[in-house]
């Protein structure tokens, strides 16, 4: 079964110079899936991503073609059709960062993934890490954010020169197939409480409806607790006491917002890994962007995008594997020999990773 699923894996990475890379192969021996670790971690900065992944998928005996597919800049701005039909067929995919371009009127291309894979729920646990000391030495929260439309519906028009508007557009679906989502994950993951994030008290028809749909979905789940508090009040709470909170839902906005405040918490973008959840399949990814100041220096701390794999795997009931790599990630951290610059350290991405294989070999 594992075996199946993961050979039907899709793998996509992407730089910041756009590229694409699509994998229809992995295999599920342990052997193999310290490749793919090796793989997912070795990533120095953009330009030698898709030299490593073809170096790693040739090293697969059962492998299938790789797809490398360019999108930009000079292939056309936009996810490449034959990039959609492989997620489509697969039903999974595991997505490094992509930039978009800033005033040059180019819609994200990680909106569009949304859209297209109608991706509705973008789950992202943040967890202290014993041994990685911050402020905080308890966090355990999870933030579950509507993905598809809110303040992100790309909806913006002048009316007159000078006077611009941008629609929030809130939807009765959006919000109730999120808000079940939550609780539904509640349950499966064995949390305690879901709250739900809002500003209903000033967006009293969008933020009202948002709500409305939490509270219809909390009568369907009982056994977990449920809450309503306003975003600043979250925001001051988690600041003085994250063990407040549990599992969190909000629309896309403040999800966006209040999500990175809680990798903060925990030490950084470098650590905080993501789902993405959807009706036609699911994505993974790290929460941080590009991170061009550091792209091709060896510097990048590749936690986000294995713990994003670790999710990926979980999701896949592929547990044991996951449990693997996160152990070995977690310790290799908690030991504080080899670790990144943005945790303090000097290591290389690269020596950081040998570490984790180290571990994985001999688990
Ligand atoms: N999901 C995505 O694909 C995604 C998400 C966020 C931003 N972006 C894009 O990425 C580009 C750059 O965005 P940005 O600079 O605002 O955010 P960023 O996350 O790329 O970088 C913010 C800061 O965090 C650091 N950082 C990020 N990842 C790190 C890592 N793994 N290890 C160590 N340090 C790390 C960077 O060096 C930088 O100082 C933009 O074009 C943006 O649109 C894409």
């Amino acid at each position: 079964m594992a075996s199946r699923i993961l050979r039907n894996l899709h793998v996509i990475i992407s730089s910041h110079y756009f590229m694409v890379v699509t994998v229809s192969c992995l295999c599920c021996r342990s052997r193999k899936m310290s490749g793919f670790l090796r793989y997912i971690l070795d990533f120095k900065g953009a330009n030698n991503i898709i030299t490593k992944i073809n170096t790693f998928i040739n090293r697969i005996p059962e492998k299938k073609p790789t797809e490398n597919i360019k999108v930009g800049p000079d292939g056309k701005f936009g996810i490449p059709q034959a990039a959609i039909d492989s997620v489509n067929r697969n039903k999974i995919g595991l997505k490094g960062p992509l930039m978009t371009p800033v005033g040059k009127g180019h819609r994200s291309l990680n909106l569009a993934l949304r859209k297209e894979f109608n991706l509705y729920a973008n789950v992202r646990p943040c967890r202290s890490l014993e041994g990685y000391k911050t402020l905080y030495d308890q966090v355990d929260v999870v933030t579950i954010r509507e993905n598809t439309e809110g303040e992100y519906s790309g909806i913006e028009h002048e009316i007159v020169e000078g006077v611009v508007q941008s629609i929030k557009l809130i939807t009765e679906d959006a919000s109730r197939r999120v808000a079940e989502f939550a609780f539904q994950y509640a349950k499966e993951n064995n949390r305690q409480k879901v709250t739900a994030v809002h500003k209903a008290n000033i967006m009293r028809m969008s933020d009202g409806l948002f709500l409305r749909c939490c509270r219809e979905a909390a009568k369907k789940f009982p056994d977990i607790k449920f809450e309503e508090k306003y975003l600043d009040t979250v925001c001051l709470n988690m600041v003085q006491d994250p063990r407040l909170y549990d599992v969190l839902v909000m629309p896309n906005l403040y999800g966006d917002i209040l999500s990175d405040m809680c990798a903060g918490l925990v030490g950084g973008l470098g650590l905080t890994p993501s789902g993405n959840i959807g009706l036609n399949g699911a994505l993974f990814e790290s929460v941080h962007g590009t991170a061009p100041d550091i792209a091709g220096q060896d510097k990048a701390n590749p936690t986000a995008l294995l713990l994003s794999a670790v999710m990926m795997l979980r999701y896949m009931g592929l547990n044991s594997h996951a449990d693997i790599i996160e152990s070995a990630c977690f310790q290799t951290i908690k030991e504080a020999k080899y670790l990144t610059g943005d945790l303090g350290g000097s290591a290389k991405c690269s020596e950081f990773t040998d570490q984790i294989c180290e571990k994985i070999a001999k688990s």
